[in-house]
């Protein structure tokens, strides 16, 4: 993800999460926090953003600070790409464990996170406004190392830039 991406991202974002949604002030904050993040985004045929994720890595624990593909392209495994590159990048970057947060109302999510051996580790009760949802903490540990593909986030050139 570069500066040029941050208004359709931020765009998407709102689509999708709604009041929770992050600012493009947030996503401009991300990439500014420079070497201890890493964003990608994947560019759909039209040249729009078709999905995102970001990860926060800097020592033995990593976090996936957020994931998620535009409707249209859901249901085609790209969601799954976008994880695994997350996991790829969290263990290169020689985390042993990779943590998130999800609303415990988003099964297409949890799913995935599970279906990828992520377990939940704690609740945290009503934790998302409005609403009152609770938000499970989820973790992946220890983290697989996952083949990369030429091509594939990951490689020189692909990092996040520094601020
Ligand atoms: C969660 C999300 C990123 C998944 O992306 P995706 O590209 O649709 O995911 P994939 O096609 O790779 O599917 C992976 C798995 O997710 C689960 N999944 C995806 N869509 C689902 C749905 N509608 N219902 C139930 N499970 C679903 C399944 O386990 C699926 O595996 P399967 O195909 O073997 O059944 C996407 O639904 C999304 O962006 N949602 C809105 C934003 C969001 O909730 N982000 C996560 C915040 S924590």
């Amino acid at each position: 993800m570069r500066w040029w991406d941050v208004e359709a991202v931020q765009a998407l974002d709102a689509a999708l999460f709604g009041p929770t949604a992050w600012t493009a002030a947030m996503f401009w904050s991300e990439l500014a926090a420079g070497a201890t993040r890493w964003y990608v985004v994947a560019e759909g045929a039209d040249g729009q953003p078709a999905g995102y994720a970001g990860l926060l890595a800097g020592g033995t624990e990593a976090d996936v600070q957020t994931i998620a593909v535009a409707p249209a392209a859901q249901g085609r495994g790209l969601g799954t790409l976008l994880l695994r590159a997350l996991v790829g990048e969290a263990a290169r970057r020689g985390a042993r464990s990779l943590l998130l947060e999800v609303r415990a109302d988003n099964p297409a999510a949890i799913a995935l996170y599970t279906r990828e051996g992520f377990e939940r580790i704690s609740i945290r009760r009503r934790y998302y406004q409005p609403g009152d949802v609770d938000a499970w903490v989820m973790r992946l540990r220890p983290l697989p190392h996952l083949p990369e593909e030429p091509g594939e986030p990951g490689e020189p050139g692909e990092e996040a830039p520094d601020a």
